[in-house]
Parts: C-alpha cells; structure tokens; sequence
C-alpha cells in the first residue's frame, strides 16, 4: 500500500531543505534519540497539503484508510476521538436532532454538548456493571424514540466500552434507522475490530458515523483517531466539521503514523490479530474464572479482571502486577482492564502470564462482589446552563441536594456517575463512594452579587 505522507517527508528530509518556516525547532532535535521524530515533524508547507482542506497527500492517505475500513468516506484526527465526537455531533447540531445517548458515555461527549448546548435523553442499561459498563438493548433505545413523538434525533452508543462490552450495534441500527435517526457510535476502544476475522466494526454493523481512536488499539502514536462515515450526506461535510474545534497546527508526526498504520492494516493486521486473539483465548482458559468479557458478545482484545466476583480490590492487583513489572490499562475498585494489541509477542504474552500466574488472587475481604446500581439522578436544570454556571467544590456528604456542575471524572476511564445539571441524590453519594469519590462540583447557590463601584 502507498503511504504518500510518508513518502513526502522522507523526500523533504532527504533534500536536506533550509527549513524557513514552522516548527521553530527546525528539525533539530534536543536530545539525540528524537533526531528523526524531529526531521519528519513539519507544516503546511508547499506540497504537504492541508488536513481540514486535505486535496493531496493527506486526502490520498485518507482515501486508502476509508478503503481499508470500507466507509464512504474516512478522515484523520490528531485531536483524537475527542475531536471526532464533537464533529459528529456538530452536524447533529447542524441538523437540529436531539440526542438519545446510552448513558455510558465517556466526558468528551458530555463537553461537546455543552460547547454546542445539545441537550440529551438518556437510556439506561438494562443490566449493568457498575458504572463502567451496561448492556443496552435495542428496545432500550425504542422506548426512548418513542417519547420524542417525530422530533429529530439521532442515537449515540459507546462500544465497546470500557470493560469491552459491545453493544448490539446491528439491532439499534435497524431501531434508530426506523426512527430516521442517523446512529453514532464512539468507537474510541474498537478501531481493530475492521481487521478481525470477521469484521466486528461498528460501520460493518449499521452506524452511519463512527470514531476511533487509532492510538488507542492499532499501532499508532497517541491522539491519533479517525472519523468514519456510511453516508453520502455526511461524506464533505466532516472536515468543515472537525475544523470547528481542531488546532489548525495538527501534528505531521501523527498524520506521518496514520498514514504507516495504513500498510500496517493492508499487510500484517490480520494476521497478527489472529494471533493476539488465539493468545486472548488461550489466556482466558488457563485463568478460567477470573477474566470476564471479550468471548461471548465482547471484545477479544480486552482482558477484564473481575475481581470483586473474586473478593478482591483491583487496585491492589494491579499494585501487585506493577510490582510484576506490568502495567494496566485501568484498575477500579472492581475490575481491571489488560489490553492486548496486533503487536503481541509471544515474549509479551509468555511475560503477562507469567505476571498473572504470580498474583495473588485470595480475597481479601474487603470487596462484596457487586458494584452499585447505575443512580438514574432527575435533571433539573439544562447540561449547558449547570456547566457553564458558577460553580464550587463541595465534599461529597455536603453535595447532597446540590446540582451537579461541572463533571469532573478521572481519565481512564471518565464515565460520569452524575452529569451536569442533575440533582446529587442518596443513589448519587453511594455510587461516589463506593469509588472514592469525595467531592463534588456544583452549581453555586446563588449569592447577590455586589457592585464592583459604588456612586456616592
Ligand atoms: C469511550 C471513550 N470515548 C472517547 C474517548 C476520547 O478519546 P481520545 O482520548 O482519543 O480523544 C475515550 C478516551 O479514553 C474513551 O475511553
């Protein structure tokens, strides 16, 4: 496969150019290893096109990646799915649609609709997991269709999410497309499920919008994402879209890496998929019991630890396996998430078993095995209007009654127990501390304020 990006900075590098223009670093690296990084990091300059009016090497790679994916039509992020939800729901916007969200979101999306004042109807998990993951039925989002009586909407999913847990992208397809609501689906943890066996991607399955961060499961650097389309409609329309919020400065070294994954996918991502999933499976039988999720219905590539069914902390596990000398994607109160990629080793998966069988799985005593119900708080004033206000840090025993401001989560894995705008109730303070989470921001009780000058 061409990789035109590529091939355009080795050239330039290679001229050996008077580097009259930006970056300030003029390809000169401070520290010896970064030599090359620094080489190939470059700007718009004459030839090296222009990702939001991408007409040449970067359209070109682009075009390679929607062939690789089987979209209408594929574009580049380097403000990682983060950039690519708000532009989806930019052009929601845009259309006037309301959007009916399976609460399970991550806060890039709750941003994006307070910076373009969309206001949300949630659908609750059927059956749920904390408040990381919930399994979501397509009759869940019908019944939330239904009480939009014709309005304009549009669905939003998170799958897979952060357990790996995938949603029935195929059934709220069929449902959101009966209700002429385009299906939007952040795909942040899925970009590698488009190289499976059989593909598992949301736009092989019916979303007509869909992002995924490529940093987050293909071989590409950090904040690199793209932003898929199934529509004709949509297709032209995306760049304008991610315009609106992108640094007009998007880096060359991530658009260098996207435009090398696409080799990657056409050439050696299949394969070494298969293996990465065999070796998922394989570890999933010797610790039988412990994983949960990625077989049936979930992703392969995530191994979910459930340790409160086992009676212990994951924190504390994963304490133990960075002692090991391995790190994990995320460890909560009840689970911790390891994250397996096409670039596996049998060295890598010979050390993480190794690491797994050393670990100490005896409860301690501490856990009772389920997390708390999702808290389904009442809305009580608007996303935008709570985020935007004035607001304080309370501790949480204080906060009760309050409205939530501000959601301020830590990332991974930043899915919100209770979402600007919404009342703190009882549900709400267990749910926060059950995971440790000991302050609140809220709307500030309003204060008459006082003149800055006052006339004699
Ligand atoms: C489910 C989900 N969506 C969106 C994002 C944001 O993605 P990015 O970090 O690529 O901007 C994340 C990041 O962790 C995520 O987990």
């Amino acid at each position: 496969m061409e990789t035109p990006i590529y091939t355009f900075l080795q050239e330039y590098a290679e001229k050996n150019p008077l580097r009259m223009h930006m970056p300030g670093h003029k390809g000169r690296a401070p520290v010896p290893e970064l030599e090359g990084a620094y080489t190939y990091d470059l700007t718009e300059i004459s030839g090296a096109d222009s990702l939001f009016e991408a007409e040449g090497i970067i359209a070109e790679s682009e075009r390679n990646a929607s062939r690789l994916f089987g979209t209408v039509q594929t574009v580049y992020s380097c403000g990682g799915s983060t950039l690519c939800i708000q532009a989806m729901l930019h052009l929601m916007k845009q259309e006037g649609r309301r959007v009916v969200a399976a609460r399970t979101v991550h806060r890039a999306f709750l941003n994006a609709c307070v910076l373009l004042g969309l206001e949300v109807s949630w659908v609750y998990p059927s059956e749920e997991k904390g408040i990381l993951s919930g399994a979501y039925t397509p009759e869940d989002f019908e019944r939330v269709l239904e009480t939009l009586e014709g309005q304009p909407a549009c669905v939003y999913v998170t799958s897979p999410d952060y357990l790996g847990h995938m949603a029935d992208i195929r059934g709220i397809a069929e449902v959101s497309h009966r209700y002429d609501a385009p299906l939007l689906v952040d795909n942040a943890h899925g970009a590698h499920l488009a190289f499976l066996e059989k593909s598992l991607h949301p736009m092989a399955l019916g979303a007509d919008l869909c992002c995924d961060s490529a940093h987050k499961m293909l071989p590409c650097l950090t904040g690199c994402a793209y932003l898929h389309t199934a529509r004709e409609e949509y297709a032209g329309r995306l760049k304008d879209a991610m315009g609106v919020f992108g640094s007009t400065s998007p880096s060359y070294l991530m658009l260098l890496s996207l435009d090398l994954c696409n080799r990657f996918l056409a050439e050696e991502a299949r394969e070494r998929l298969r293996y990465a999933v065999d070796a998922a499976k394989r570890l999933r039988q010797v610790f039988s019991g412990k994983l949960i999720f990625g077989a049936e219905g979930g992703d392969p590539l995530h191994l979910s630890i459930d340790t409160a069914a086992m009676g212990c902390d994951g924190r504390q596990i994963a304490m133990q396996l960075e002692k090991l000398g391995c790190y994990a994607e995320y460890a909560g109160r009840e689970s911790v998430v390891l994250l397996l990629s096409a670039m596996e080793t049998e060295e890598s998966m010979r050390r993480l078993e190794e690491c797994l069988t050393a670990c100490d799985f005896t409860p301690d005593g501490t856990e009772t095995g389920e997390p708390p119900a999702f808290p389904r708080p009442e809305a009580v004033m608007g996303l935008r209007e709570a985020a935007l206000s004035e607001s304080e840090i309370r501790p949480a025993a204080k906060a009760l009654g309050q409205i939530c401001a501000g959601v301020k989560v830590p990332c991974p894995p930043a899915v919100p127990v209770v979402i600007s705008g919404e009342r703190i109730d009882e549900s709400v303070l267990s749910v926060m501390e059950y995971y440790g989470i000991n302050t609140a921001q809220v709307v500030k009780e309003s204060v008459p304020k006082r003149p800055l000058f006052c006339k004699k």
